[in-house]
């Protein structure tokens, strides 16, 4: 049989066995795998490791952000830097700004994708408003036109959901089949700290992260899984950065409650201490929940290598430090209350987890394509996506599990001016990202051409 495409001689990630065969591809789908395979095309992908292409399914793009702020990507620049860190789908979030529903909101975000991306994208909404058309309407109906998870916020002024209002969101979850995600930290905890602080004139970037103590995520971490229990629903507890927050998660689960986790790199490798450079440079570090110490780091890594963790996602949610309408924003150096919180990292992802993980031995091949791929795409319902399998979607990225390099700014492609890892060494590096078969980054170069869409979802399969 000819193919459109081969890719020959990898070592091919496919879920939960690593094999040396061909990758047979037609139509845009993965329709063999084997030896010898023939193709109209074929990539020598011999020293080279065939992976699922990434999903990153916790990612800010063009997200409203506050008057006068902005963020640094919109959706090429974005999918841009997801595809060259090997990404082949995205999962941005729907914020609806003031005065819009959550529909306008979703068709103003599908205006912003639509023809400009380099990654399939997949949206979840966020819920800010429990008022009866964004229950009785909007949310059912985008449910059911495949918008099947949102999230809920714990904190952050303004869009914070009270107890109440999280049962009452849950509950449309658990009657349409969608996935609720939690950002856990008590915001009256915050804010009793963060106005502590101000008082005492402790308003650089570092007291970002002193008055959101692990604690206070603790919290909101055992009051959310509590809350799933009581709705009876599952719960997707995201970005969690620390030991006591994902014991939470452990307890709920041995309650029987449905509970998912997702960590980020920033938890792995990056600390409060980085908040805390000269000057107003640890700005560039403020995103929330905090970068903690390094034992939360090694009990994020424990977590990950036990198999706690379900999805290994960046949070990328970039602003420009040199900038006004981003980390420089109008009373950010007076107080760390108004810097944007978000860093960029959509692009460093998996060379950061391939790297510390993988090459470092602490998780296995199968494992990585599984927290950065697979359990995505199960999970959240892309079911032509997540896996290098007969039927799926040909997404895959080639690993050179060799190549070493020094994250800069140089060398990466979003729209932001830093990133977070300037300076930190990786080996392995994704060197061609393949989307439905066609090639999106060679060499690091990303094409010169959109072919991403919007890809509707199934019910989760903890919905279902
Ligand atoms: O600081 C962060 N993480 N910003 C992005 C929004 C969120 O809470 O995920
Ligand atoms: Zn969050
Ligand atoms: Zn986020």
């Amino acid at each position: 049989m000819m193919h459109d495409l081969v890719i020959s001689g990898a070592r091919v990630v496919c879920p939960g066995v690593v094999s040396d065969c061909d990758i047979g591809i037609s139509g845009g789908k993965i329709v063999t795998l084997g030896a010898g395979l023939e193709g109209a095309e074929v990539i020598d992908a011999a020293g080279l490791i065939a992976m699922p292409g990434g999903i990153d399914s916790h990612v800010h793009i063009a997200q409203p952000s506050g008057p006068g702020i902005e963020m640094a990507d919109d959706f090429a620049s974005a999918t841009r830097s997801a595809a060259c860190g090997g990404n082949t789908t995205v999962m941005p979030f729907c914020l609806p700004e003031a005065g819009q529903t959550l529909r306008e909101a979703v068709a103003a975000y599908h205006a912003k994708a639509k023809g400009n991306c380099l990654t399939d994208v997949s949206f979840h909404l966020i819920v800010t408003s429990t008022d009866p058309v964004t229950l009785g309407q909007d949310l059912p109906a985008l449910i059911a036109q495949g918008l099947t998870s949102f999230k809920v916020f714990m904190t952050y002024q303004g869009m914070r959901l009270s107890d109440a209002e999280i049962l009452q969101v849950m509950d449309v979850a658990r009657e349409q089949g969608a996935l609720t995600m939690v950002h856990a930290e008590n915001e009256d905890a915050i804010e009793f700290l963060r106005d502590k602080a101000e008082r005492l004139g402790d308003t650089a970037p570092v007291h970002h992260a002193r008055t959101r103590p692990v604690p206070v995520e603790r919290e909101a971490t055992h009051r959310a899984t509590t809350l799933a229990e009581v709705a009876g629903v599952p719960v997707m507890i995201v970005h969690v950065s620390n030991g006591a927050a994902l014991d939470e998660i452990q307890r709920a689960k041995a309650r029987g409650v449905q509970v998912l986790a997702e960590t980020c790199p920033q938890y792995l490798t990056l600390t409060a201490d980085d908040l805390d450079r000269a000057g107003f440079d640890g700005a560039k570090w403020v995103c929330s929940p905090p970068p903690r110490d390094t034992a939360e780091q090694a009990a994020i890594w424990a977590g990950l290598e036990q198999g706690a963790f379900d999805v290994f996602s960046s949070d990328h949610c970039p602003f420009r430090f040199a900038d006004p309408a981003g980390k420089d924003a109008p009373g950010a150096r007076a107080s760390f209350r108004n810097i944007p919180n978000g860093i960029p990292g959509v692009e460093t992802r998996l060379p950061i987890l391939f790297s510390e993980g993988v090459r470092k031995g602490r998780i296995s091949l199968t494992a990585f394509a599984a927290l950065t791929a697979t359990n995505h795409a199960r999970i959240y319902g892309l079911k032509d996506k997540g896996a290098i399998a007969i039927g799926k979607d040909a997404d895959i990225v080639l690993w050179d599990p060799e190549a070493k390099r020094t994250i800069s700014q140089d060398i990466l492609h979003h729209g932001a001016d830093y990133t977070p890892w300037e300076g930190f060494e990786v080996t392995g590096w994704p060197v061609r990202t393949i989307l439905r078969g066609q090639t999106v980054v060679q060499d690091g170069a990303p094409v010169d051409s959109a072919p991403g869409v919007h890809v509707a979802r199934e019910a989760p399969d903890v919905s279902r």
